[in-house]
C-alpha cells in the first residue's frame, strides 16, 4: 500500500483480506487459553495461549507495522514499550544515551532503574550538541521532544550513532508515522506511545515498538512474553478502529496548531512559543525537512500558574487534562507533573474542534486570564 496516499493507508492499515459476510474489521478475540489439537499440543495453530498470542493484537501490530515501516510488536502502554526495549536491549556496563528534555518517566526509569544495575546513562538535550558515541550501544531520542518541541535530525544521528556501532531508537509519539517515518530515515528502532494521537480519542493506553531488524523485535518479543505486558484484545481493537481515522484527525489538529501558533505570536502577553512547523521556531529547519507533517502539540509560557488557572477556567474549549493527540483541545502546565518547565509553560494540545471555534476561544479565554 506503499502507493496510496496517507487517509487511504490508514483506512486499510492491517484489515485481512476481504471475505464474504465477515466484518471490514474483525471484531476482538477474548481469550486466555485456545483450544488445542489433542495430539499435537502447543504449536498446533498460531493461538495458544493470550500473552503471547492474539488475533486481534496481531491485526494491530500489522496495521501499525505498515506505517511505520517496519516489523511491529504492542505493549499495554508507551512506557512499558520503551522500558522494555531499554531492559532487552541493555546489560551491565553498557552506555545509554538519552533525551534531558523528553518524557520524564524516561529519565526516572533511567536513574532509577538502569544507573542501579550498572548501565551508565548519559543525558543529552535532544537539540545536541551530541557527545562522541564511541563505546555507546543504544542511543534514544524524542523528536520533537515533549514538552519542549524541540528536533533533531534523525538521519545525521543515525549515520553517526551506526559509524560508532550504537543502535538509534526513535520516540515517535508526537510526530506519528503520518509525521515522520524514523525507520526511513535510518534509525534501528521505532518506540512510541500509541495512547496519544496515535489512537486518538483519550480512551486507551497504548505503545508499541517497529524495527527492520529480526533479531531486535525477537528480543523484544521475547521480553513481551516473559514480562507480559500486552494490551488486552479490547484495546487492541479499539485503537485498530482508531487508527483508521488518523489521517482526518492530524489533518485538524495541525491546522488548528498552526492558526493557534498564529494567534499566540501576535500576543505580547504570551512568551516562549514553540510549534516545530512555525518558520522561526528552532525546530524549523529539520522539522520542514525530515517531518511529513507537523503535529498538533504546542508550547509556551503564560508567566506565572495563576494565570494558567485563569486561562483554563475561562476557556470553554481548552480542557485541563494532561496527554496530547486527543480529540478534545487539551492544556497542561508540566511543572505540576515535575518536568523541568517554568511556572507558566503550558503544553497545548489542538483537538479537531473547527479553527475558527478554537481560536475564537483561546483568544477570550486569555483575554479573561488578564496579566500574570
Ligand atoms: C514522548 C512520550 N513517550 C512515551 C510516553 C509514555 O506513554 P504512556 O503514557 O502510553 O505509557 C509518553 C506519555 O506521555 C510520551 O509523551
Amino acid at each position: 500500500m506503499t502507493d496510496l496516499g496517507d487517509g487511504t493507508r490508514c483506512l486499510h492499515a492491517g484489515l485481512p483480506e476481504p471475505v464474504p459476510g465477515d466484518a471490514f474489521l474483525p471484531g476482538p478475540v477474548f481469550a486466555a487459553p485456545y483450544h488445542l489439537d489433542p495430539w499435537q499440543g502447543q504449536g498446533s495453530s498460531p493461538n495458544g495461549y493470550g500473552r503471547p498470542d492474539n488475533p486481534t493484537r496481531r491485526l494491530l501490530e500489522a496495521a501499525i507495522g505498515e506505517l511505520e515501516g517496519g516489523d511491529c510488536r504492542v505493549f499495554a502502554t508507551g512506557q512499558a514499550a520503551i522500558t522494555g526495549l531499554l531492559l532487552a536491549v541493555l546489560r551491565p556496563g553498557d552506555t545509554v544515551l538519552l533525551p534531558a528534555d523528553g518524557y520524564f518517566p524516561v529519565r526516572a526509569f533511567a536513574t532509577d532503574v538502569l544507573e542501579t544495575i550498572g548501565v551508565r546513562v548519559v543525558f543529552v538535550p535532544t537539540a545536541g550538541p551530541y557527545p562522541s558515541l564511541e563505546g555507546v550501544r543504544l542511543v534514544l531520542v524524542e523528536t520533537p521532544a515533549n514538552p519542549g518541541l524541540d528536533v533533531v535530525d534523525v538521519a545525521a544521528l543515525a549515520e553517526r550513532a551506526h559509524a560508532a556501532g550504537a543502535l538509534l531508537a526513535v520516540d515517535n509519539t508526537t510526530a506519528t508515522p503520518l509525521g515522520q517515518r524514523p525507520l526511513d530515515l535510518g534509525a534501528d528502532l521505532v518506540v512510541a506511545s500509541g495512547t496519544k494521537a496515535l489512537t486518538g480519542h483519550s480512551d486507551l493506553l497504548l505503545g508499541y515498538l517497529a524495527s527492520r531488524s529480526a533479531e531486535l523485535v525477537g528480543a523484544v518479543t521475547s521480553w513481551r512474553t516473559v514480562t507480559g505486558s500486552v494490551p488486552g484484545a479490547f484495546d487492541s481493537w479499539l485503537a485498530h478502529r482508531s487508527i483508521a481515522t488518523l489521517d482526518l484527525r492530524l489533518a485538524r489538529q495541525s491546522a488548528n496548531a498552526a492558526a493557534i501558533a498564529d494567534l499566540l505570536a501576535g500576543r505580547p502577553d504570551v512568551t516562549g512559543l514553540r510549534w516545530p512547523g512555525r518558520p522561526g521556531d528552532p525546530a524549523y529547519p529539520v522539522a520542514s525537512t525530515q517531518m511529513r507533517r507537523m503535529p498538533g502539540v504546542l508550547s509556551f509560557d503564560l508567566g506565572d500558574a495563576d494565570r494558567v488557572g485563569r486561562f483554563l477556567t475561562a476557556s470553554r474549549l481548552v480542557a485541563a487534562a494532561t496527554s496530547f493527540g486527543g480529540t478534545h483541545t487539551s492544556a497542561d502546565r508540566r511543572a505540576q507533573w515535575g518536568d523541568d518547565t517554568p511556572p507558566g509553560f503550558v503544553r497545548l494540545s489542538c483537538g479537531v474542534e473547527d479553527t475558527a471555534d478554537l481560536v475564537a476561544d483561546i483568544s477570550a479565554a486569555l483575554d479573561a486570564a488578564g496579566p500574570a
